[in-house]
């Protein structure tokens, strides 16, 4: 290689957090994916590996230890696979949880916005629960925030006599006027439709939360706002899909509306996300560790490759990479080179590994 060819490489650092459950086995096929991806588009890739969740508490007694975290800083993203383990479920003995290092991580490196797109594949629609003509179509991004509200709220925790338990829903103006703004720059930039979901009929927080976007609206004009209370956009989410563009919501709200969203999909093991912020941007899957299957290589990886394609896209301003992750991607699921979970009826599974070389290799 010669100077000029080295100065053309994209040096990027990439801190990797496989964690628990199937985390190293998907995230092993993302990083496949990420080579490839790095080898045709001219970058240089330096990845350090750091441990979190219970892997971590094992190893160190902290679930995201300070030399994790300044991997994290030290890097240009994170990818991150998933925390959790059902030795610590409950298990009231346990002083430290695995999703403990979850949320600290989301907290120290600021991921105040966590995108999930939901969008779904056609060659996938017969997977989904719903019927086809309700979701063909559905395209939506949920804006959940990610660092306030009941995760994180003080007073937590339980009476002295253990009688009584308490978890306190803290928001400030400021914290939701940052995540709303991008609920309305992601509308703006997409069918300029905001759809802000909050319980105000009942929650003070929800009340603040619909007065701060009320006076947002303003500046933007091309906007067009509505206000559904949770549980109504719980069923309209199953309801008509389709109805929705972009959708901002409370941490707690968006945690549970984005996994009844995956099942339009057609299945958890395809919802990506991007946990965004004051520094450093994590990509992670939006499903959790499903221990029942780690080390047997039958979990979907696409979730965590589509992961990466985000990294590429919001991290990296780089669209065409992330689009070539994506026809990878959606080539595998055309010629049903898939898991158990999405596989059709009749056709034979393939292993994890199996999706990810193939993914990988059609870059
Ligand atoms: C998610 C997960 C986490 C959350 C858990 C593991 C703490 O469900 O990322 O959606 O509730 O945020
Ligand atoms: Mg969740």
């Amino acid at each position: 290689m010669n100077k000029q060819d080295i100065t053309q490489m994209k040096n990027i650092k990439i801190a990797v957090l496989p964690g628990d459950g199937i985390g190293p086995e998907i995230v092993a096929q993302a990083v496949k994916v990420v080579d490839k991806v790095a080898a045709k588009f001219d970058y240089n890739i330096e990845y350090s590996y750091g441990i979190v969740g219970a892997a971590a508490i094992d190893a160190v007694g902290d679930p995201y230890p300070a030399e994790t975290h300044e991997k994290c800083m030290a890097a240009d993203a994170v990818l991150f696979g998933a925390i959790g383990d059902p030795r610590f479920d409950n298990n009231p003995e346990a002083k430290v949880r695995p999703e403990q290092g979850l949320l600290a991580m989301r907290k120290q490196l600021g991921l105040y916005a966590n995108l999930r797109p939901v969008t779904t594949f056609e060659s996938l629609l017969h997977r989904s629960p719903l019927r086809y003509d309700l979701v063909a179509g559905a395209d939506f991004m949920c804006v959940r925030e990610l660092t306030g509200g009941l995760y994180f709220g003080r007073p937590q925790g339980r009476s002295e006599d253990g009688q009584t338990a308490y978890d306190t829903c803290v928001y400030t103006r400021k914290e939701i006027e940052r995540i709303c703004r991008l609920g309305f720059q992601y509308a703006a930039s997409r069918r300029g439709k905001l759809t802000v979901v909050d319980k105000a009929n009942v929650l003070a927080t929800s009340r603040l939360w619909r007065e701060t976007a009320k006076s947002m609206e303003k500046d933007y004009p091309n906007v067009e706002v509505e206000y559904m209370f949770v549980d109504n956009a719980a069923m309209k989410l199953i309801q008509q899909p389709s109805h929705f563009d972009v959708i901002v919501t409370e941490n707690m709200f968006g945690d549970i509306l984005t996994d009844e969203a995956s099942v339009i999909t057609g299945s958890l093991g395809l919802l990506p996300s991007a946990s965004i912020g004051e520094g450093t941007s994590l990509f992670e899957p939006i499903h959790g560790s499903y221990p029942q299957a780690a080390g047997k290589n039958i979990a979907n990886p696409i979730a965590t490759i589509l992961s990466a394609a985000m990294m590429f896209e919001y991290a990296f301003s780089d669209m065409e990479a992330g689009a070539a992750i994506r026809k990878a991607v959606a080539l595998s699921i055309e010629q049903n080179i898939s898991t158990e979970d999405i596989i059709p009826e009749g056709c034979q599974p393939h292993s994890t590994t199996e999706v990810g070389d193939f993914i990988a290799s059609h870059i």
